[in-house]
């Protein structure tokens, strides 16, 4: 026990401060079955926001376990330069049968935000190679894109990303499309998408150095997974056609069916120039991204040696095979289970009970999309006002729920649930009873 002390002690956890890890040491997980993990003492959780959104097929899937090892038997890896897998290959097929409108070149990467480092590359290059003084990108307030520099450029969540915006180069911003605090004071009868004319504004006067436009299709995840209507994501697109700007739908979060469609830019029946996937691809078993785009971008990287078209970009574990493996296996899971199709009777099931939690006084601005379900902590509905930051309330609900056995966690004031599809009616009761339970006995005892 003392060396694995010894050993948490070495290690820097993403997005968690020093003071929590000591006094919220993180759970050793053993082995993960179904939604389940386990942890050393034996401990079952259930994991209700997928690892980070990663696991849609659930943890430890046989056949996903059992595509991994066959190919780890045969091939760990290869650079892909000069060579290619067959699992590479494969991936680009299976992907082919599902990928919306003329996407149709895949470059692969290892994370989402290496898939939008990529993305952001690819319009400057193009912007370039096309004689244009285009450079700079506009995206939506709050959005959250990844980590890297070039990522966080165009990130609105200014506690991650404010500081690195001061240092480094920093783009133009919409504002949030945030229905539960709508910025342009509307409502859902009375929204007609106003405050993407925020978008029109900056387009109006910048519209000439914007390379590209980026957002979150239909979810902006990290910020409080803030739903917006597909009259939104339609008009994100109007105005960027009308202004000559590259579409860039970040589905890092939202692709393989989590928002009810396989591809969230299908609620609004709109396609993107580049399309960045991630997260669910491999079902959440190995890192591994693809940035998508439509041929008559790609048509621009097409030349000789001499011409130096060819996109300057690679990563050394770019298209591995073993990751490729295990996403080939998720998509055929995927395809055979009829998903998204057959998810409609869960998502139904999914929004009844996140709706339940309606009945405590504290919740408030419930909204669910395909199976992504989210709520506010509010002290009072009226106004809307949170409980005050040094309570710290959401943050105290999810440990609470967490020594209960059901894994949630806040983003501000935001409580939220991302399960695997496999997760059984039953099993969301649960997870909505441990977060009342939670919510009850922080709240009001
Ligand atoms: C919409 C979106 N884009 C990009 C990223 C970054 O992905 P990664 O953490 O794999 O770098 C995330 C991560 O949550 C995301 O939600």
């Amino acid at each position: 026990m003392n060396s694995c002390r010894q050993n948490l002690d070495r290690l820097w956890f993403p997005f968690t401060c020093s003071e929590d890890l000591r006094n919220f040491p993180p759970a050793l997980i053993e082995r993960g079955e179904g939604v389940y993990v386990y942890d050393n003492n034996g401990k079952r959780y259930l994991d209700a926001i997928g690892s980070w959104w990663v696991s849609i097929l659930g943890h430890c899937h046989p056949r996903i376990n059992a595509a991994v090892k066959r190919q780890v038997d045969r091939l760990e890896h290869v650079m892909m330069a000069g060579f290619v897998t067959g699992p590479a290959l494969d991936l680009s097929q299976k992907l082919s049968e599902i990928l919306p409108g003329e996407l149709s070149k895949i470059f692969y990467s290892d994370n989402g935000s290496t898939s939008v480092e990529i993305a952001m590359k690819i319009a400057l290059q193009f912007r370039a190679a096309t004689g244009s003084r285009r450079r700079f990108f506009v995206s939506l307030g709050s959005g959250y894109h990844g980590d890297t520099l070039g990522a966080m450029s165009v990130g609105g969540i200014m506690s991650y990303h404010g500081l690195f915006h001061e240092l480094f180069k920093k783009q133009l911003f919409t504002l949030s499309p945030y229905c539960y605090r709508c910025p342009v004071g509307k409502d859902a009868e009375t929204c007609n998408a106003d405050c993407m004319d925020s978008l029109e504004e900056i387009l109006k006067n910048h519209g000439d150095d914007i390379a590209a436009c980026i957002f979150e299709p239909m979810v902006q995840g990290a910020c409080g997974m803030r739903i917006y209507p597909a009259v939104v994501l339609r008009k994100i697109f109007t105005l960027c056609e009308k202004y000559g700007i590259i579409t860039i739908a970040d589905e890092v979060a939202a692709g393989f069916a989590r928002t009810g469609r396989m591809f969230a830019c299908e609620h609004a029946g709109v396609v993107p120039d580049i399309m960045c996937i991630a997260k669910g691809l491999t079902g959440g078993y190995l890192p591994m991204a693809a940035t998508i785009v439509k041929e008559k971008i790609y048509e621009v990287f097409c030349g000789n040696h001499l011409q130096n078209r060819e996109l300057a970009h690679g990563h050394t574990f770019t298209g591995n095979p073993v990751a490729a493996a295990a996403a080939c296996e998720t998509l055929s899971i995927l395809k055979e289970m009829r998903i998204p199709a057959s998810l409609e009777s869960l998502a139904e099931f999914f929004r009844k009970a996140v709706f339940s939690l309606n009945e405590l006084e504290c919740v408030d601005g419930i909204r669910t999309i395909g199976t992504i379900g989210a709520f506010e902590i509010v002290s009072d509905r009226k106004t809307k006002a949170a409980f005050s930051e040094d309570k710290r309330i959401p943050f105290r609900i999810a440990v609470r729920a967490l020594d209960k056995g059901v894994i949630i966690r806040p983003l501000g004031n935001v409580l939220y649930f991302v399960p695997a599809y496999i997760i059984t009616h039953e099993q969301i009761e649960t997870m909505i009873s441990v977060t009342k339970e939670a919510i009850k006995e922080i709240v009001y005892e």
